[in-house]
């Protein structure tokens, strides 16, 4: 079957990978994808009309796409487009597709709508309060620091989507005013930030676990499942010792030791199941991934955010540990089918240290040739996932679509930086050390100028 992958990031990368590896593939078309899913055996990169997947235009050409091409399944990586609907407008069309619904997606495009729906459903998570005016906020913030000398800190949440920017943990009073006036007030992050959640800081350690979902009023009773996959951890902050500014993720490592058996469990009893329970009794439309963002303190585990999605660059360290076949997983869902499916795993572990551009995750270097020694990474079993960069466009020029890389050697001049986030290294291990150590080693074959990456990926 023909297969299309919308969005352009390293996870999509992933995605694509994965489903080019199944015999059930015969293309994967991504749109509008990067360098690397146009190098990928099998995969063909789509120029989207209109640009961003997440506007009507895009959407209607996406669907003349699949169906003039003769897509069989669509599988959708980013939530821009799904909290703006390509699921509903694919399915009114009678395509198939993996994505929740508009109405769905609001567990991560809106806050306040993921919080209320916790607390409905009894999802542990938090204690919080959604304010829609800024004296509501200020008020808050003035109880919440009273005159105590110590005091724990105050998270402040953007209700709606802001790419990152909308979450800022303060001790200071000062500084939780001056947040609350931005996002309210001076609408630093347009409407995203007119309605605020402030919430109780938690300490723990972060895990995220994706999952593969189906709930809804379209499936017969009984049969909405939510089945998680290896728990993986992401590194947000910049530097070694998660020190310096945040980012979209620095690397990933899957499974995590530090989530133990009564943890999995924990999340089982407070966290999956009402989920579950929750999308059902909402009647919410769901046949996607889900992405539980979670704080996990002496095996209790709370819920710090639903995204809709798979994570990025968790899905770099867990698809390639999954030992099922994705496009099948894919159908499953799609089909309304997964209770009748069994996902499997490998054993081991893959470590994926992401290496960003120069001056990331501020204003960064862009336009750098990167260079690949292909020969050694396949010595090694390890893949890279290209995040942020294209083509040279003297490779664009002559043929795009039908290029296999060849055998191997260095690689240099195909692909140019970017982004910020440029690539991630995968490798596998029998232990996270071994895993680590196969992933740094294939991060040093790769060159661009002003390359950086963190080198404590996956220790913990
Ligand atoms: P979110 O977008 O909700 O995942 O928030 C971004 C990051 O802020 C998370 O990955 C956590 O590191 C941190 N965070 C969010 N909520 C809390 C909380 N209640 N307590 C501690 N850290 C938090
Ligand atoms: N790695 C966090 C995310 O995908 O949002």
């Amino acid at each position: 079957m023909k297969v299309l992958v919308i969005g352009s990031g390293g996870r999509e990368h992933a995605m694509a990978w994965k489903l080019a590896q199944s015999s059930l593939v015969e293309r994967v078309y991504v749109a509008p994808g990067n360098g690397g899913t146009a190098l990928e055996p099998k995969c063909r990169n789509v120029a989207v009309s209109g640009s961003d997947p997440a506007n009507p235009a895009a959407q209607t050409f996406l669907v003349d796409f699949a169906r003039k091409e003769g897509i069989e399944l669509t599988v959708v990586g980013p939530e821009a487009p799904l909290a703006a609907g390509i699921a509903d407008t694919f399915t009114a069309a009678g395509l198939p597709i993996v994505g929740p619904t508009g109405d769905a997606a609001r567990l991560e495009s809106r806050k306040a709508f993921a919080k209320q729906f916790m607390a409905a459903h009894g999802v542990r998570t938090a204690k919080s309060n959604t304010v829609t005016t800024l004296k509501a906020g200020l008020d808050l913030v003035t109880e919440h620091f009273g005159s105590r000398a110590q005091v724990r800190p105050l998270v402040i949440k953007a209700d709606g989507l802001a790419a990152g920017k909308g979450v800022v943990i303060t001790d200071r009073a000062d500084e939780a005013e001056t947040t609350l006036r931005d996002f309210m007030e001076g609408k630093a992050l347009g409407d995203a930030g007119t309605t605020v959640v402030i919430e109780e800081f938690l300490e723990g350690k972060e895990i995220s676990i994706l999952a593969a979902v189906q709930a809804g009023p379209d499936l017969a009773p009984g049969t909405a499942r939510i089945i998680p996959f290896l728990p993986a951890r992401d590194h947000k902050r910049r530097y070694d010792g998660s020190q310096g500014p945040n980012t979209g993720g620095m690397g990933a490592i899957a499974p995590v030791s530090d989530f133990t058996a009564g943890a999995a469990a924990d999340f089982t009893q407070h966290i999956l199941e009402p989920t579950l329970r929750g999308l059902e009794a909402e009647g919410l439309r769901y046949k996607g991934f889900i992405f539980f963002g979670l704080m996990v303190y002496e095996d209790r585990c709370y819920l710090l955010e639903y995204n809709v999605r798979l994570g990025d660059p968790e899905t770099q360290a867990v698809l390639p540990l999954m030992a099922s076949d994705f496009a099948e997983l894919c159908q499953h869902i799609a089909k309304g089918s997964l209770h009748q499916y069994t996902l499997q795993w490998k054993s081991g572990h893959v470590c994926a240290p992401v290496a960003v551009a120069e001056g990331y995750p501020g204003s960064y270097r862009k336009g750098d040739p990167i260079r690949i020694d292909r020969k050694r990474i396949t010595a090694l079993g390890a893949q890279v996932f290209i995040a942020g960069a294209n083509l040279d466009q003297n490779i664009l020029s002559g043929e795009t679509g039908s290029k296999e890389t060849g055998s191997g050697g260095t690689e240099g001049g195909l692909l140019r930086t970017s982004g910020g986030r440029v690539l991630a290294v995968s490798a596998q291990g029998d232990t996270p050390e071994a895993a680590r150590a196969r992933a740094y080693q294939a991060m040093e074959t790769v060159q661009f100028t002003g390359m950086g990456y963190r080198r404590d990926i996956g220790a913990s």
